[in-house]
């Protein structure tokens, strides 16, 4: 059964301060969120929209290393500029604080004493690593040592970069301190744990049975948690930075950030209705009141801490409510790459600003066209120029221009009045008339990308009215029809005006200048006298202008140029394994296969199945994992190195008998070794 809620609690996630936020960050989060807080603020439905900045936690540690500055620094500096850029691209939060503040600092630590003192939480002593001679412990990602995989000698505590196996930092050999190069020493350690194993019961029914409604893949994702079992988890760190933990006894401990993070939606509310008392009411109402509806945005990786361990903490502390919703996007590539913040590969805001002044709403636009509602997907800045070009200035452009235009070339300026509507004008206001209702269904399902497309569909209906009604050829014979023609198109106009002030708010403003609505409510949308006759209209201006190539270019060509850097910095030999004897090189049996024929495996990314003659006489198949960088029809008639002798092994319902031979190149890009010419297929290599 739908529940009634008075008012909603928007929050989204609180991005590290530990670098700029970038188009991934606002595709996934900040545009969706943005999207829902102006609707129902348009709707004039009461909510908040929290934001603010994650300071705490490893990554902000780690980027002042590496940059030679203090945390504090960190922080500071990358605060001010997110905020700033937020500002800037609209995003319309009603408070964006920060977890250093100290209301958060109290919040946060009450929080825990609380649940410490109900016995809510499990206290264990564990082994961890630590290094004797600064007298830390380290995380994972601060250890390194051999990979016992690979034997690479730079593995990270957490994975392998080699061979990309996952690890954990007891599996590795000789671990050492990262920063230091100190070795490393096990010893014991106190930590304080959610024991989430007791919260398994409620979750399930909370999640499983009564959010039937979640999107596909938060559900999924929180029903494999859920069916692997929960267990208790650390809420404490050894970390000199952070919100300390407010026992005694637990110097050199801090509240693990994903601890504290989320409280900060509660620190950053309090600070919003502290300082706005008579327009927010008591901090409280929006975080304990039954009838509040609260709703996470988030990215996929945040989904359990949202999902499950943020709302067990919640429940544990006993007098807040639980989220509603919580609608997680999947992640944006970028021309086909992962967009890394250690890596720079991103379109940063800040620069995005700097570099195409004036264009936030075209940046809007693109990243909700191609939101990552329901899977990855791929920013280019092709897509961005065909999309802003095409659609904006093409279509929704192109219309309300030409009817500003031609209400100032034949009424100048004034609103004409409508006559009798023909049959073709009753045509096209039937086909917009439930354009608010389709609006509000798509927005309140949290479908922004359809819901923009609607909007966009409005102006494609008035693009084709004022096409096909030809007012400037018309003027000639009949100039009463005209007015009929233009008074609604520009009640088409109006309507724009309204039902893209959620997602494309700059150009809606300067779009409502134009047509002089200095009042204007939802509500309005769908109906066709929101602007009366006889209004006078101020000149209007173009409401958007084309990406010209060499804007698209040179954004391309600026991260190729990262793409670049990066191969060039990784271009670094891997170091030599332990020594082989003969004998066992000679175990492995490696022969020279010629393909028959090379085909993509149905349902995967990465493998091609290869049909070998092998001299044996009977086709010999195997799989590898090289899809990525071969069409696999480059590959028939070559002789590729094979071992003849490996494990066969089943993959994707197939047995794979043997491996073929590639090169790893420096960038990790796999090259098959083909240059064997004028043997025959099973001739031994050795
Ligand atoms: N800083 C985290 C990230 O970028 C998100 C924190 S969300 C909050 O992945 F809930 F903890 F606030
Ligand atoms: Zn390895």
């Amino acid at each position: 059964m739908e529940k009634h809620f008075k008012r909603t609690t928007i929050t989204s996630a609180l991005p590290y301060a530990n670098g700029p936020v970038h188009i991934g960050h606002l595709a996934g989060v900040y545009v969706p969120a943005d999207i829902y807080a102006r609707y129902l603020r348009l709707k004039g439905r009461e909510c908040i929209f929290i934001g603010g900045s994650d300071e705490h936690g490893v990554p902000v540690t780690i980027r002042a290393r590496k940059e030679g500055i203090t945390v504090q620094e960190v922080v500071d500096r990358y605060h001010n500029l997110i905020k700033d850029s937020f500002e800037r691209f609209g995003i319309s939060f009603d408070v964006y604080s920060r977890t250093t503040s100290p209301t958060h600092h109290k919040l946060a630590s009450d929080f825990f004493r609380k649940l410490y003192d109900e016995g809510k939480f499990i206290e264990q002593v564990s082994e961890q690593f630590y290094d004797e001679q600064t007298g830390h412990f380290l995380t994972d990602r601060n250890i390194r040592g051999e990979c016992p995989r690979c034997h690479a000698p730079e593995a990270y505590g957490d994975q392998c970069e080699v061979c990309g196996a996952t690890l954990s930092p007891e599996e590795l050999i000789n671990p050492y301190n990262a920063e230091t190069g100190n070795p490393l020493v096990k010893k014991p350690t106190k930590h304080w744990y959610l024991p989430l194993d007791k919260d398994q019961q409620w979750l399930e029914k909370w999640i499983l049975e009564d959010h039937k409604e979640w999107r596909s893949n938060v559900y999924g994702q929180c029903k494999s948690w859920l069916d692997g079992g929960l267990h208790p988890r650390a809420v404490t760190r050894d970390l000199d930075w952070g919100i300390p933990v407010p026992i005694e006894g637990a110097e050199g401990k801090v509240l693990y950030v994903w601890f504290d993070a989320p409280i900060g939606y509660i620190s950053n509310t309090k600070e919003l209705c502290d300082a706005n008392p008579e327009k927010f009411g008591p901090w409280e109402k929006w975080w304990k009141d039954p009838e509040t509806r609260l709703v996470h945005f988030i990215g996929k990786d945040n989904i359990v801490f949202h999902c499950i361990v943020f709302p067990a903490m919640l429940k544990a502390h006993g007098d807040y409510i639980l989220p509603d919703n919580v609608p997680s996007n999947e992640f944006l590539n970028l021309e086909g790459n992962k967009i890394s913040t250690s890596k720079n590969y991103a379109v940063w805001l800040n620069e995005y600003l700097d570099e195409l002044p004036g264009r936030q709403d075209e940046l809007r636009y693109v990243l909700t066209a191609n939101a990552p509602e329901t899977k990855d997907n791929d920013f280019t800045w092709d897509d961005f120029q065909a999309r802003c070009n095409n659609e904006l200035v093409a279509v929704y452009g192109n219309f309300v221009n030409r009817a500003l235009q031609l209400t100032q070339k034949y009424y100048e300026g004034q609103v004409p009045a409508c006559g009798e509507l023909n049959a073709y004008d009753k045509e096209t206001l039937a086909e917009f008339c439930d354009v608010k209702a389709r609006l509000e269904q798509l927005l309140e399902g949290f479908k922004f990308r359809e819901a923009q497309k609607e909007a966009m569909n409005l102006a494609r209906i008035g693009n084709k009215y004022i096409a096909d009604c030809e007012p400037w050829k018309v003027v000639k014979t009949d100039p009463e029809r005209v007015k009929t023609i233009i008074y609604l198109s520009l009640q088409i106009t109006a309507n724009l005006a309204i039902a893209f002030e959620p997602f494309l708010p700059f150009s809606s403003k300067r779009l409502r200048e134009m047509i002089a609505l200095d009042t204007f409510s939802w509500e309005d949308l769908g109906r066709t006298d929101i602007l009366p006759a006889g209004k006078q209209l101020p000149k209007p201006e173009l409401l958007f202008t084309k990406i010209e190539d060499d804007v698209v270019a040179a954004q391309k060509k600026k991260l190729e140029d990262t793409l670049k850097a990066n191969a060039e910095a990784a271009y670094k030999a891997a170091p030599v394994k332990p020594t082989v004897s003969f004998e066992d090189f000679e175990k492995l049996d490696i022969r020279v296969g010629l393909v028959k024929s090379c085909e993509k495996v149905k349902k995967s990314k990465k493998l091609l199945k290869f049909i070998l003659d092998d001299g044996s006489g009977k086709d010999r198949t195997i799989l590898s994992g090289i899809a990525q960088w071969y069409e696999p029809e480059r590959l028939v008639g070559k002789r590729v190195l094979f071992i003849a002798n490996f494990a066969p092994r089943q993959m994707m319902g197939e047995e794979s008998q043997g491996m073929i031979l590639s090169a790893v190149n420096f960038n990790g890009d796999l090259s098959v070794t083909t240059t064997i010419d004028d043997v025959r297929g099973g001739s031994q290599v050795g």
